[in-house]
């Protein structure tokens, strides 16, 4: 059995997850949304969620933000679509199924991207990586909670050891700092911001890329936060 994830993969997990999603993965989440919530409407302006799902952060954005969410899978989607129906979310401007691989809006659309829980779940990171910064305005942010693996030792090994499970449910557990270094250094116009600790057990990240208002334009330290 192959250890990559496809979108048939996805599907497929997220069409089993989505009746129990908000129960599993609502509350232990829930700092880590609302940390990349915070930092996404400091930014400011119109914010795409990509890899929205249930809809399950949706409510904790201000009613005045703009927002559009997009997702992968239909069943996940229906859930966001009842949620914002039912809170009436009138800062949700629209949801659509889209591959955050490939998405159809023009570039320099959204001021800032939000992915949360997502990057380690698509098939090809760097690539939806690449979309993002095509659809950010210059001095926009992407703005992740994501799961940071071991660089080396025995946990990478136990992670990548569970790699053909986690698969089956629909990420990765394997996917340490250096692929997101590798990713940044290779791009002209992208610096990291911030990447910050997050629960459960730091497992987790806050990391936040900017995108240059000028190409050329100088790497400044950024925030860590163990
Ligand atoms: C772990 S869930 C995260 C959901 C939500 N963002 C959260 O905070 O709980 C991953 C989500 O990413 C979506 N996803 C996976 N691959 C995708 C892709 N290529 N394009 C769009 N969405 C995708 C899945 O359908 C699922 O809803």
């Amino acid at each position: 059995m192959g250890t990559e994830l496809n979108n048939n993969t996805i599907t497929t997990a997220y069409a089993h997850w989505a009746p129990i999603y908000d129960l599993v993965f609502g509350a232990v989440f829930r700092h880590a949304r609302c940390a990349a919530i915070a930092a996404a409407e400091r930014c400011g302006g119109r914010i795409l969620e990509v890899g929205v799902g249930t809809g399950i952060s949706l409510p904790d954005y201000a009613r005045s933000t703009r927002l559009v969410g997009v997702d992968l899978s239909e069943p996940m989607l229906r859930k966001a679509h009842t949620r914002v129906h039912e809170l009436d979310l009138c800062s949700v401007e629209g949801l659509a199924v889209m591959d955050a691989q490939h998405m159809a809006f023009p570039d320099d659309s959204f001021d800032v991207i939000v992915a949360q829980l997502v990057v380690t779940t698509v098939p090809n990171p760097e690539a939806t990586l690449d979309e993002f910064v095509r659809l950010l305005k210059p001095g926009g942010e992407i703005v992740l909670v994501t799961r940071i693996g071991a660089d080396s030792g025995l946990r990478r090994a136990v992670e990548q050891s569970l790699t053909p499970i986690t698969r089956l449910l629909g990420w990765r557990l394997e996917f340490p700092w250096a692929r997101y270094a590798r990713w940044v250094e290779r791009q002209e116009g992208v610096h990291v911001i911030e990447r910050t600790a997050m629960p459960p057990f730091g497992h987790f990240s806050l990391v936040r890329f900017g995108k240059f208002l000028q190409t050329g334009a100088v790497q400044e330290d950024y925030l860590e936060v163990a």
